[in-house]
């Protein structure tokens, strides 16, 4: 029984890990299904360098969603956070958030900001969610079609190590 489980739960097994430049056939994979101007992959070959942090979910070994964040002084910048579009609705854009929040907060950051795009509702709502409250607005932040898409600013403060009251 034992020995049957262990084969199932390795094929279930979920697995949250640094990505590297090897991943980067997977991570344009999803990001191509998941956006309407995907990054190009000059931008995230950019991202495999300091200060930036890119965080995948792996299941069964295959790539499911990524994160990538930015940190500049005390501030965590959410830059971008995709999952295949066949596998949403799991919990995996909460699980990737919640371990950046963990580290970010760890690393004695002060907070994490982010954009948004006002008409991504999934988005709002799990970093709502989340505890994130809009500070801001960027007016046509965001190609959309022939025009311009607003982004909202959303930030929430990390108890980090270095400020526990805050
Ligand atoms: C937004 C996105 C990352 C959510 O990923 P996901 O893995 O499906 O999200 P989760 O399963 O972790 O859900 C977390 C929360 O998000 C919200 N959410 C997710 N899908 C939603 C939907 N279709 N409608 C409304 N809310 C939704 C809910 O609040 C959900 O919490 P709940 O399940 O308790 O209701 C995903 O849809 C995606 O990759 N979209 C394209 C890229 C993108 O827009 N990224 C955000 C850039 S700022």
């Amino acid at each position: 029984m034992s020995g049957m489980c262990s084969v199932s739960d390795r094929y279930l097994e979920v697995v949250v890990r640094e990505l590297t430049q090897g991943d980067l056939p997977a991570i344009l994979d999803i990001e191509h299904q998941g956006y309407s101007h995907p990054w190009s992959e000059g931008v995230f070959r950019d991202t495999f360098r300091s200060g930036y942090s890119l965080l995948g979910i792996e299941q069964a070994g295959r790539l499911e969603a990524y994160a990538v964040q930015a940190t500049l002084f005390d501030e965590a910048h959410l830059l971008n956070l995709c999952v295949r579009p066949a596998s949403r609705g799991r919990g995996y854009a909460r699980q990737l958030l919640r371990v950046l929040l963990a580290e970010s907060a760890c690393q004695g950051l002060q907070r994490m900001v982010l954009e948004v795009r006002v008409g991504n509702r999934s988005a709002r709502r799990l970093y709502q969610s989340e505890g994130f409250v809009v500070v801001g607005e960027r007016p046509g932040y965001y190609p959309d079609g022939a025009g311009r898409e607003d982004a909202i600013v959303m930030a929430l403060g990390l108890a980090g190590p270095a400020d526990p009251t805050s």
